[in-house]
């Protein structure tokens, strides 16, 4: 039987939504199509929908510009109402897991298990203690009902409901493949929300999501240079986009930019700490980056000066062929951090777990 195709991957971020069509045969993994459309402000905060009309219309929009046919996809939910967690149950057969998991879950998650949609994995067996490890996801209804509905009412049919972590789990090992008995930590630092996901020896060991990212950057700089919104964005890129060639970059912006990396670091240190401290992993050999706030270039900097290990941009397209007859290759070398999320969905299939 022919393998299913790929379903698209749809990143519904907070500033705005990427799309990636993948192609894969004998010959490898084809970019078909990618596209990305800014969302206002407001649309989605802290992994919610508040705004749907206008998620719906950005999505019909790419949908339409792209002249795309296919309807299913992929998308991921982050945030708060997403609990990853390994737990330790007692030895027990598939069966009776599927039986007892709603029980074991309760004590582990903050929702009623009732307004819960769970997913579960035995990571391993530890037949000498009677025990085994389970990796436990439970995603709160009313938010993959929310996310599920804003892209059936755009038109697309969705296959696949994912969460961030995973997704930046799918797109590494397309990539890279993760390195047997080393531990490395993933980390996508969108514009309001960082992903970590720790993979020792290949299984997802942790995982958390922090209410930070690019913003901060941006409002710190509104804020202390007393500028706009828009104004204060450009001078974090730099100065690239919407300011005129000769203008510069006062000198303000860069301290504010490092005090922005340094908490910002802090905080992925505390998470890293954390985990290091109630796990029986390695250390961490190595940190990836993706997300547009990996391009802050204090930022990579500052996590390696903190963590004390090297850290990296992840390249989503590592291992995926582009045409560059059909895709401006400067342009994908921008979006490169930005499509991390994306591409992992759109290495996903109909029908997968
Ligand atoms: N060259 C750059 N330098 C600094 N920041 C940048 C650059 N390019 C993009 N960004 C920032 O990256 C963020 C957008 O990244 P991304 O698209 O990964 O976020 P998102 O997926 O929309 O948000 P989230 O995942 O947090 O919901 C914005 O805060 C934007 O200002
Ligand atoms: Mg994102």
């Amino acid at each position: 039987m022919a393998r299913r195709k790929n379903a698209l991957g749809l990143d519904i971020g907070s500033s705005s939504v990427k799309l990636v069509q993948l192609r894969e045969s004998k010959k490898g993994i084809e970019l078909a199509n990618f596209s990305m459309a800014p969302l206002p402000t407001e649309a989605i905060v802290d992994g919610a929908v508040m705004n749907a009309s206008v998620v719906v219309e950005t999505i019909q929009g790419m949908v339409a510009a792209q002249k795309l046919k296919q309807k299913e996809c992929a998308v991921a939910i982050s945030g708060h109402s997403v609990i990853n967690r390994k737990i330790s149950l007692p030895a027990m057969t598939q069966e009776e897991l599927d039986e007892s998991i709603k029980w074991e879950a309760e004590q582990y998650i903050p929702f009623d298990v009732n307004d819960v949609y769970l997913d579960y994995q035995i990571l391993q067996s530890r037949p000498e203690q009677g025990q085994m490890d389970v990796l436990l996801v439970a995603a709160k209804k009313e938010i993959v009902d929310e996310y599920a509905g804003v892209v059936r009412e755009a038109g697309l049919v969705p296959v696949v409901v994912d969460v961030d972590a995973f997704t930046l789990y799918n797109c590494f090992e397309a990539s890279y493949g993760f390195p047997p008995g080393e531990t490395v930590v993933l980390i996508d630092i969108g514009a309001g929300t960082i992903t970590i996901n720790v993979v020792s020896n290949g299984v997802s060991t942790f995982t958390r999501d922090i209410s930070m990212g690019g913003n901060q950057y941006t409002e710190e700089i509104q804020k202390q240079l007393n500028v706009s919104y828009d104004e204060a964005e450009a001078y974090k890129r730099g100065g690239e986009a919407g300011v005129d060639a000769d203008s510069v970059v006062p000198q303000e912006v860069e301290q504010v930019m490092s005090a922005v990396s340094e908490s910002m670091a802090s905080e992925i240190h505390r998470s890293l700490d954390f985990y290091l401290a109630t796990s029986s992993e390695g250390r961490v050999s190595r940190v990836y980056l993706s997300g547009g706030t990996a391009k802050v270039p204090s930022l990579a900097r500052t996590i390696e000066d903190k963590v004390g290990v090297a850290v990296e941009l992840i390249d989503p397209f590592r291992n995926i062929q582009i045409d560059g007859k059909v895709f401006n290759l400067d342009y994908i070398n921008e979006i490169r951090p930005l499509a991390a999320v994306a591409v992992g969905l759109g290495l996903r299939r109909a029908g997968d777990k």
